[in-house]
């Protein structure tokens, strides 16, 4: 890719992954004038894609419409069409599989992938969150038994993606870009193409530092959230309340970021991320007591919620059989995304326990828990009015504060939404009692 400033318009991108990382990610590449082929292995989203489909999760309606439209865009599942790709990004998943242990099927099925596409000058980036040393392994499996040398013939590069759905604030360009390398040709091929649509670009020098800065930033905000969730459950029992211990504290200028609790910590990353370095710890024979202690305290808070439910129920009215509403089941405000969302436990432990229980969210109509169908109900006066209690688990722009005050007879609130209401006869806050 030499000349870059000049040939770059004419190198074809190839986005491995069409989510909320990968197509954002082409949309941003459409628009500084490359040609993107967009490849997913989901039939379904390539046929949304081509039938110029505006209701996909991960863009805005208008950058879903600018990128159906774009002749500079194309979506396919077939390998063949990406033979003349001069630079192949991977945004494939990193779950955790059932043994709570690193899933790299994806990465690696994408690297195999690559394999049967290879050519000589090659770029190859892999976006997904994953443990340090995941870039060279996958490195390794793409050139095994070819003669290719990295930094040679193939550039292979790291460069996590930091993008925040629903973040209005910062978006996937904005946010400064960490890059890095194989070899020093490999981080310069990186640079040159990252820097024509990132406006800030922060080069490390290896991909293991940008893999660990990765991992770091999101087990900073697992270990500090579950912190906050623990102190919450220590004020319930002290009757301080955290809210307004965590507006005192933030007043101080410098030395103290502000996290809040909640029933848990959901989405792909942040409770998933940190669980990828300790396996990888494990693996070299250490651990981090940190994160072992911060998992059980997420993964008991949606159990937490549930008996403090139980508990404010009148004396009269048992968990089971209690109508209990939920306001909001994804993991977090204004998005379409449920995925580890701790609000979908809180709603499985309730059923289990015999509880009468619904939900409504305005991002999601179903859902399916434990083998049951679940329907957001609308939230009518009736629908408040018959709930035993009200529980908030996620705001979204949406919602009906006042009618939900107004007629519901009681409001567990675990965001601190009602606007800050102190002592309102019908609203009880996590943290609070
Ligand atoms: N969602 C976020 O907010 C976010 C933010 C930063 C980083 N990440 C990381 O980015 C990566 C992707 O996350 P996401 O949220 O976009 O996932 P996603 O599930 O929304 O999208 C991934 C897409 O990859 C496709 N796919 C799976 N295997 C494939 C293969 N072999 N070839 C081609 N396509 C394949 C899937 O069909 C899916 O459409 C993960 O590692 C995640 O941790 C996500």
């Amino acid at each position: 890719m030499d000349n870059f400033e000049q040939t770059s318009r004419r190198i074809r991108i190839t986005v491995m992954g069409l989510g909320y990382v990968g197509l954002p990610l082409a949309v941003l590449f459409v628009k500084g004038g490359f040609h993107v082929t967009g490849f997913d292995i989901n039939p379904e989203l390539i046929t949304k894609l081509r039938n110029k489909e505006m209701s996909l999760p991960s863009l805005a309606e208008h950058d879903a419409h600018f990128i159906t439209t774009s002749d500079h865009f194309s979506a396919t599942s077939d390998l063949d069409e990406l033979r003349d790709s001069d630079a192949i990004i991977i945004c494939v998943p990193t779950p955790l599989g059932a043994d709570r242990q690193p899933d790299l099927r994806y990465i690696e099925a994408a690297a195999d992938s690559i394999k049967q596409i290879l050519r000589p000058g090659q770029l190859v980036i892999l976006e997904s969150s994953t443990y340090p040393g995941t870039t060279k392994e996958i490195a390794n499996r793409i050139i095994a038994g070819t003669s290719y040398v990295i930094g040679e013939d193939l550039f292979i590069g790291y460069s996590p993606e930091r993008i925040d759905p629903g973040n209005s604030q910062y978006s996937v360009e904005t946010i400064p870009k960490l890059v890095s390398g194989i070899t020093p040709a490999c981080l310069n091929q990186v640079i040159q193409l990252y820097s024509s649509v990132f406006k800030e670009i922060k080069p490390v020098t290896s991909p293991e530092i940008a893999e660990m800065a990765k991992l770091l930033e999101n087990t900073y905000r697992f270990i500090n959230i579950s912190f906050i969730n623990e102190l919450a459950i220590l004020c319930d029992a002290m009757h301080i309340d955290i809210w307004e211990v965590i507006d005192g504290a933030k007043t101080k200028p410098f030395g103290f970021n502000d996290f809040y609790p909640g029933s848990g910590i959901g989405g792909h990353c942040i409770p998933v991320d940190p669980l990828y370095l300790q396996w990888k710890l494990e693996q070299l024979g250490l651990e981090s007591s940190f994160i072992r202690e911060s998992e059980r305290i997420n993964e008991s808070m949606p159990m937490y919620i549930v008996k403090r439910i139980s508990e404010l129920l009148k004396p009269s009215t048992p968990l089971k059989g209690a109508s209990i509403l939920l306001y909001g089941i994804t993991y977090k405000s204004n998005v379409a995304d449920v995925r580890e969302s701790s609000a979908i436990k809180v709603l499985q432990y309730l059923h289990e326990a015999g509880a009468d229980v619904s939900y409504h969210d305005p991002y999601m109509d179903t859902i399916h828990v434990g083998g049951t169908l679940f329907q957001s109900v609308e939230l009518t006066a009736d629908v408040l009015q018959r709930a035993d209690c009200v529980v908030i688990l996620m705001t979204h722009n949406a919602m009906p504060k006042a009618d939900i005050l107004k007629y519901a007879s009681l409001v567990y609130d675990t965001r601190d939404v009602m606007d800050k209401q102190r002592n309102m006869r019908n609203v009880i806050r996590l943290g609070d009692s």
